[in-house]
């Protein structure tokens, strides 16, 4: 394959060193995911059961396929491709319809920032509420800020859930934009968002490498402050009354006791039904997607701006593996465990929605908690920095796409990045009635997204790429070996649990979500808007690579043209 594509494009952009561009993949990962939803799942699914089709996903496909990304990230990257859009189309060998859905894999995680900033800006007001001390738990009461009356403490969840409810506009739509000074909301979601965009403008080593050695150590800093409380909470006395080996046995033992309303055993839990239930594996592989940030375009499009000659094998092991440790032992022992102490199993698992552990439970735990203004100022802080992160990841690929379809510098392609988030974030801001726009940004983008494209990209490995060239580029500097073996597992292993996965998930929800589409105007608006983006994004994509094929055709015509001459 020539490196046709470069000539045209500004002096390519590199990440500084190595340690920043596996910080900047693990910042990509460790974030929401990590600390809300993954809890979240957890407790949902029943605890420990949930555990083991988790790992089994990460073993067969998080690993094989996290590194597979990188090296068609790098292939893309040394032939002067940084988008999604260019990856697919150069690893492909210049096939348009691969490209077509190279495409549309830069949109996805586009699409998932458009609400992702949202749920980042909750993050930040809950930080600033116990700062400020609106949110002011037993123990010590402090605010920073002289005007607020410290502060609201309520006395079980429904408190925290009704506060909760009426932050994010819960009870009506458009509630956030009639004032901002009694829901700051909006206001938050555009700091977080101008912080996003800023960031991503500043570049790749001076925006987002920078800021991740930044926020990498702030974010170890706090998890280990939160963890330090965590682990040295007494047994509180009273109706939960269990120990923090109670609540990480909760999320480690394949089967409990099932507790009768009174407190007693009525039973245990089997095994064996759990893992019979697709609805567990699904859950734990879409879990697996979401937080390792596979298939959807933005590990390849970092690991494009790698030198051709970097390591690629040990760098996205150490990334998966910073990602796993944040999400199963860090996050694990920061939110079950406590709140399983001090709620019990029953109320703690109580759920609904995966957010409520996060901004309805834990805050009722730091409310019973001494000292819990501070660990839920820390607490919601790590959240904050932890989805910045993630977030330029999300944008990136749509940035390099516009800079690689119009000749743009980046300043231009993250203007109009930012002007199309911005549609799509006021969508999920005005509909927060029950957040159903929210649940459906989330469910077709960070579910349904990931199977299609996890199926795309793989095929494109292992049925056009093929497993030579693969196993090629990742021995290509690698500073590990990695056996051959890895080729073998994602076609035979990772592709055809990926295809079982994608019929079984298809036909258990997919019907629901087209009900869902006929009855709730929301949703069509949705969706809407979801199909003006992929026709938009289908041309472009066509247009750029005609202009690809002409600039190609024109250069080789020079070049021969050059040679003629000379001889
Ligand atoms: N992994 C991030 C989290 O756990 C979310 C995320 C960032 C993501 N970049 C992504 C998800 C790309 C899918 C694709 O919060």
């Amino acid at each position: 394959m020539s490196k046709n594509h470069a000539v045209q494009t500004p002096r390519a952009e590199r990440w500084g060193s190595s340690l920043g561009v596996v910080l900047a993949v693990a910042g990509s990962a460790v974030g929401l995911g990590n600390f809300l939803r993954f809890p979240g799942q957890v407790v949902n699914h029943g605890g420990g059961a949930f555990m083991i089709p988790y790992v089994i996903s990460l073993l067969i496909i998080a690993l094989p396929i996290s590194m597979t990304e990188w090296a068609m990230g790098r292939c893309g990257g040394r032939l002067g491709y940084h988008s999604p859009l260019g990856i697919y189309y150069a690893v492909s060998h210049k096939r348009t319809g691969w490209g077509i859905c190279g495409g549309l894999a830069a949109l996805a995680p586009f699409v998932i920032n458009m609400y992702y900033i949202f749920v980042e800006s909750w993050c930040l007001l809950y930080a600033l509420q116990y700062l400020g001390g609106l949110l002011a738990p037993l123990g010590l009461s402090f605010s920073l800020f002289p005007h607020c009356e410290p502060g609201l403490y309520f006395t079980d969840a429904s408190g925290y859930g009704e506060f909760f409810g009426s932050l994010v506009g819960i009870s009506e739509n458009g509630v956030l934009f009639r004032s901002f000074k009694s829901s700051p909301l909006i206001l938050a979601t555009l700091i977080c968002a101008v912080a996003n965009f800023a960031l991503v403008y500043c570049g790749i080593a001076k925006g987002i490498e920078r800021f991740c050695k930044i926020a990498a150590p702030l974010i170890i800093l706090c998890s280990i402050i939160v963890i330090i409380r965590v682990v040295t909470l007494k047994n509180p006395t009273g109706a939960a009354g269990q120990s923090f080996l109670d609540g990480l046995g909760f999320m480690w033992n394949p089967t409990r006791d099932i507790i009768g309303e009174n407190g007693e055993i009525i039973g245990r839990t089997n095994i064996w039904q759990a893992l019979a239930d697709p609805e567990t594996w699904l859950a734990a592989t879409a879990q697996i997607f979401f937080t390792v940030s596979i298939c959807l375009g933005a590990i390849s499009t970092y690991a494009s701006y790698i030198k051709p000659k970097d390591d690629i094998a040990l760098s996205s092991l150490t990334a998966t593996s910073a990602n796993e440790f944040c999400e199963v032992v860090i996050a694990g022992f920061m939110t079950i465990p406590p709140a399983i102490m001090f709620l019990g199993v029953q109320s703690a698992s109580n759920l609904g929605s995966s957010f409520s552990l996060g901004f309805v439970v834990l805050p009722n735990v730091f409310g019973l908690m001494p000292f819990g203004q501070f660990f839920g100022f820390v607490f919601f802080s790590l959240l904050f920095l932890a989805a910045i992160t993630s977030s330029m990841s999300l944008v990136q690929p749509t940035v390099a796409l516009f800079q690689e379809s119009f000749h743009w510098q980046r300043g231009s392609s993250v203007i109009l990045a930012a002007f199309m988030n911005f549609i799509g974030s006021f969508i999920v801001c005005w509909y927060t009635q029950g957040l159903v726009a929210l649940d459906v940004f989330d469910f077709w983008l960070a579910n349904f997204t990931p199977i299609v494209f996890s199926i795309i990209q793989t095929s494109l490995i292992v049925f056009v790429w093929k497993l030579p060239a693969l196993q090629a580029e990742i021995d290509s500097g690698a500073r590990v070996r990695i056996p051959r073996l890895l080729g073998y597992v994602v076609k035979y292993v990772s592709f055809p649990y990926l295809v079982c996965i994608a019929v079984f998930w298809g036909v258990r929800n997919l019907g629901d979500r087209f009900n869902e589409i006929r009855s709730n105007h929301v949703a069509q608006l949705s969706l809407g808007f979801f199909v003006v983006l992929i026709v938009l994004l289908t041309l472009l994509s066509m247009i750029v690579m005609k202009r690809w094929e002409r600039e190609e055709a024109r250069h080789k015509a020079i070049s021969g043209q050059t040679s003629q001459d000379q001889s």
